[in-house]
């Protein structure tokens, strides 16, 4: 069988995706898998049109599709967001229809659940017949039973495909099309004090509900807030993961356009950060994809904390929960306050004028009580992975992230906590005499466990 294998890693044959793909190739020498680098070649492809245009010829006498990607940033990398967008755009998609498709991933289990669900979800809006997905960790290759696992994987895959059998749905939620947006009166222009407020925007058209909604929050904070482009910045490419940056920081993108003075003198100095955006097939545009990507400068450390984050989005946010899974740990991994999304799925144009006023009411008091919600298990557990990651293999090449998370506290391991270490080995040698145990667990626990709590809140 001939397999297209869309290769969405910007480094080539040097992938390590590719790999895996290269392993499955040794095995099943009775099938081609034909790798087509989509993120490396983006810039060619998308300005070729013969080149495009072979590639979903490619994909049209295709048995099965592989989508091979790592994970960048919760995500596809930008230069395969693009593609997926240049399928829509080229109507290339009869191409797709109905061909079997699986995916593989590699990365280090980072939000890889949410990438998945939007390759599925590309999927099923091409109404391809996907069959599975296989998430490995980068290095999962150098396992024996990893490599078990990835040809059972392939096998099923390859088989379904050879007998044209069935594939499970995954029932998508229904689509959705917010109306346009018709602001009402101009709001009364809000004090800002001297906090700096930053809009950043990808809207194309003045009259598009992402630009009128962001003109409306612009007008309560009485034009006290710039507003940034992401189309009129210079954007060369997205990120080619090189991890030049892992050592200090330094991108040698850095002076080749705006995006790393501008990342540095507007973004990391806001005080209030709105993020605007519209929907493309289930993600932002491949434009905002490639401003997260580019943010990888900075490795994982929290650029953006302790700012109040606000986000207005255009188009159907409820048919994608992954996207805002995605927002929601960004931010809180970040250590930044995320006070709402809004969308123009909210409602008629008179509650949406009320949300964005009120998102800027909240931002700007917020702001004033330097507020911050608790994380919840998206940053709580997606930091744990990080710390734990920076801290073992990943401390080289991270070797900036690692000084920065010594320097800030990040290794917060619970081997550091000696006072639960003690209570801990008192209590383990304690529940060993049965009389003891019995009355704690039976008789004490609840008790106990309320009791420093109930202190506070009799001393209050
Ligand atoms: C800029 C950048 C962003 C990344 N973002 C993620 C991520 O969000 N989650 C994750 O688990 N791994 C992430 N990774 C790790 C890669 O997904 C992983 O190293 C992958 O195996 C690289 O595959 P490739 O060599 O095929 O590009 C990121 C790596 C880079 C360079």
């Amino acid at each position: 069988m001939n397999i297209i294998v869309l290769n969405g890693s910007p480094k080539g044959e040097l992938s390590i995706t590719m790999q895996y793909v290269r392993y499955l190739g040794k095995k099943f020498p009775q099938h081609e898998f034909r790798i087509l680098h989509i993120a490396r070649d983006i810039q060619q492809i998308e300005d070729d049109p013969q080149r495009f245009a072979a590639i979903i010829d490619q994909i049209a006498a295709a048995d099965g599709i592989l989508w091979g990607f790592p994970l960048y940033s919760l995500l596809v990398h930008a230069h395969y967001k693009r593609f997926i967008e240049l399928i829509w755009e080229r109507q290339a998609t009869a191409a797709f229809q109905n061909k079997y498709a699986l995916a593989i991933a590699t990365s280090v289990h980072f939000y890889d659940h949410t990438a998945l669900q939007y390759i599925r979800a590309v999927c099923d809006d091409l109404q391809m017949r996907f069959i599975d997905a296989f998430s490995a960790d980068m290095q999962d290759l150098l396992n024996e039973e990893q490599r078990r696992r990835l040809l059972i994987f392939a096998e099923n895959a390859l088989q379904t495909i050879e007998q044209q059998g069935p594939t499970f749905p995954a029932p998508q939620p229904a689509e959705s099309h917010p109306p346009p947006y018709q602001p009402g009166a101009e709001p009364a222009p809000l004090d800002t004090g001297d906090r700096q407020v930053l809009i950043i925007t990808d809207a194309e058209s003045p009259d598009d509900n992402q630009a009128k909604m962001v003109a409306r929050l612009q007008a309560s904070f009485g034009g006290r807030a710039e507003v940034v482009n992401l189309h009129e910045l210079q954007i060369r490419t997205s990120c080619l993961g090189c991890i030049q940056c892992g050592y200090d920081n330094r991108c040698p993108l850095e002076n080749l356009d705006d995006f790393i003075p501008f990342y540095r003198s507007k973004v990391m100095t806001a005080d209030i950060l709105i993020y605007a955006g519209t929907i493309r097939d289930r993600y932002l545009s491949a434009r905002w994809k490639a401003f997260f990507d580019r943010t990888f400068f900075m490795g994982h450390t929290p650029t953006v904390r302790g700012k109040q984050i606000g986000i207005i989005l255009a188009g159907p946010l409820s048919r994608n929960p992954h996207l805002r899974e995605i927002l929601e740990a960004y931010f809180e991994i970040m250590q930044a306050n995320l006070v709402a999304i809004v969308s123009d799925e909210s409602g008629s144009s008179a509650t949406l004028d009320g949300l964005l006023d009120l998102l800027a009411q909240r931002l700007i008091a917020f702001s004033g009580q330097a507020y911050l919600k608790p994380q919840t298990f998206l940053g709580i557990a997606g930091s744990k992975l990080l710390r734990d990651e920076i801290w073992g293999r990943l401390r080289f090449p991270f070797v900036a992230d690692h000084r920065f998370f010594k320097a800030h506290g990040g290794y917060d391991f619970p081997h550091r906590d000696w006072r639960t270490r003690l209570r801990n080995g008192l209590m383990l040698s304690l529940m060993k005499i049965p009389r003891i145990r019995e009355t704690i667990y039976r008789q004490r626990m609840k008790e106990e466990m309320v009791k420093p709590l109930q202190k506070i809140v009799e001393e209050t």
